[in-house]
């Protein structure tokens, strides 16, 4: 199976000149991958999430590697203000807003019976909350662009995947909204869709999630690379996807239509009572 391939080669360059992408989670892993991928062609960012050191560093090192102009702002996507704050940055340096990434999250693996209320509280405040916060501050100034959302989302809800209820749970009713949101805002020429990516290769969630995934249940015979979430990203921002909306693209080489995946067969039969 070939590997993912870097977006340049399948997108031509610029095609997001004088557009401009704020998205929560940029400074790390996938996210920040689907960044760098919008940035290399054309477009100038806005990464935004709660450690301040880790994104001026990632910003930069973004700007150096691609040549493109990525800039900073620290903040939690659960605090109204924050992302009310990161909006008006963005618009005030920039004059306009065209692109919203909803990446933001947390997750770890948790039993019912390890799981606090306050653990599915923050899971849930993290990644629903946090979507609906920075999409509510963004949308009058994504219908003024016509622009175009994309939600990052997973598959854990398709399948009951056990120690995950927390996260499942907050990216079903992501993928909701994707569909709540295609159909109001299309009217106004914005664009909502959803990414669901499968198991990433070195990224916090693999980390956290890992143990779970084996490569040989992934039908494609491969982990996913942040490579095939940036090139899904730069296709549904593209005018390629113009007509494309409410939609959720797994990409995922096919796994989570696999039973055996993912693979925790001794912890399903003896539910653990650890914390990872
Ligand atoms: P990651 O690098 O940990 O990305 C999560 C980002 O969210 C971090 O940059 C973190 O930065 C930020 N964040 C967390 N809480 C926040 C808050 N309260 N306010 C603002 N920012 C916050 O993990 P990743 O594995 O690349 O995951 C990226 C996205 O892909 C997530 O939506 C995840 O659910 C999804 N996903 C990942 C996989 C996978 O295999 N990795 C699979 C399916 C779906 P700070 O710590 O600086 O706040
Ligand atoms: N298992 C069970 N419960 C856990 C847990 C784990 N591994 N990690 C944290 N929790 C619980 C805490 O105990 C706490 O509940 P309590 O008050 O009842 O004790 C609750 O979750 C909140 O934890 P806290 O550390 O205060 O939350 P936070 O807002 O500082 O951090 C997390 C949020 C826990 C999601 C943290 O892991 C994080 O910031 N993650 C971001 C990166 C990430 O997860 N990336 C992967 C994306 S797929």
């Amino acid at each position: 199976m070939s590997p993912a391939v870097e977006t340049t080669a399948i997108f031509k360059d610029n095609i997001f000149a004088g557009k401009i992408l704020l998205c929560s989670g940029g400074g790390s892993g996938i996210c920040r991958n689907m960044t760098e991928a919008m940035v290399r062609h054309g477009a100038k960012a806005v990464i935004f999430s709660r450690s301040k050191d880790k994104l001026e560093k990632a910003a930069k090192e973004m700007s150096i590697k691609t040549g493109g102009e990525v800039f900073a702002v620290a903040g939690d996507v659960r605090n109204p203000v924050d992302v009310e704050n990161a909006v008006k940055i963005t618009v005030e340096k920039y004059g306009r807003l065209d692109f919203l990434i909803n990446g933001a999250a947390g997750n770890f693996l948790s039993s019912f019976g390890n799981l606090s209320y306050n653990a599915f509280k923050t899971v849930i405040e993290i990644d629903l909350l946090g979507t609906f916060n920075f999409t509510k501050a963004a949308v009058e100034h994504l219908k003024a662009s016509k622009g175009a959302v994309i939600n990052v989302t997973a598959t854990l809800h398709y399948t009951g995947t056990p120690f995950q209820q927390h996260a499942g749970a907050a990216k079903a009713a992501i993928d909701a909204l994707t569909k709540h949101w295609a159909v109001e805002l299309g009217p106004h020429g914005v664009r909502v869709n959803a990414i669901a990516p499968g198991p990433i290769a070195s990224t916090v969630g693999m980390e956290k999630l890992g143990p779970a995934f084996e490569t040989n249940s992934v039908p494609l015979q491969r982990m996913g690379e942040v490579q095939d979430i940036a090139q899904s990203t730069v296709f549904l921002f593209s005018e390629g996807a113009s007509y494309i909306t409410g939609i959720v693209l797994v990409v995922d080489g096919g796994a989570w239509m696999n039973p055996s995946f993912p693979h925790y067969p001794e912890i399903v039969l003896t539910p653990p009572d650890f914390k990872l």
